[in-house]
């Protein structure tokens, strides 16, 4: 029942040091494209004021998140896995921030419009919206591994790619959320940070 995607051992640290540092110090936190549900349980467990609210546009990973959450303990902190597809109507729920990792790329642009449409309505005045991935800058690779990895993506399915960030960050501006920071991550990733307008 439970998935298991070994790079999520790998990226897991770092990304806690960001959200350590952009995250609020409490309240819910709205995890968009979920997967297995590792992240969802071990940031919950290393950010012991929050409650995270996982989440997945594919039905499929339910399950798996749902038996993450069981086998922690940290039922009273991670709630019950929601499906939510970002290019449809999300639904009403609360969120002071939101986490989205490795879904940009590997999903149709209609999801990283749906996810800044989406985060535009739910995030409160200067909730933040954080997204980890493979960008591209300034319309070039930032490393021949992420053009390869690109070209992959792309053969296997051509709705998918690495995304250029500033395109990214003009769905992001549209959508009311100002451009925070940008941190170059191991592995030729970045975390992005955007803010909603007060
Ligand atoms: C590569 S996995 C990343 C999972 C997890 N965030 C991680 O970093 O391990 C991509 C996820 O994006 C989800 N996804 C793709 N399109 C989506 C959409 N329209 N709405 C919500 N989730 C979506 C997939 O179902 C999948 O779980």
């Amino acid at each position: 029942m439970k998935r298991h995607y070994p790079a999520t051992s790998r990226n897991r640290g770092p990304i806690l040091e960001v959200l350590r540092q952009f995250l609020p110090p409490e309240g819910v936190v709205l995890e968009v494209a979920s997967g297995s549900g590792e992240h969802a349980c071990w940031f919950t467990s290393q950010l012991p004021n929050l409650i995270w609210q996982p989440s997945d546009g594919d039905a499929d990973c339910l399950p798996s998140i749902e038996a993450w959450r069981q086998d922690q303990g940290l039922n009273a902190r991670i709630r019950p896995p929601l499906h939510l597809d970002v290019t449809a109507p999300w639904p009403a729920l609360h969120a002071d921030a939101i986490f989205c990792a490795n879904m940009v790329h590997i999903s149709p642009w209609a999801a990283t419009q749906g996810l800044m449409i989406g985060a535009g309505k739910v995030l409160p005045p200067q909730g933040v919206l954080v997204l980890y991935g493979p960008f591209m800058l300034n319309g070039r690779h930032t490393a021949p591994s992420n053009a390869d990895f690109d070209a992959d993506l792309r053969a296997r399915n051509p709705h998918w790619g690495v995304r250029d960030l500033e395109a990214v960050g003009a769905l992001a501006s549209e959508a009311g959320l100002d451009h925070l920071e940008t941190i170059a991550m191991p592995a030729n990733n970045l975390s992005v940070v955007w803010r909603k307008r007060p």
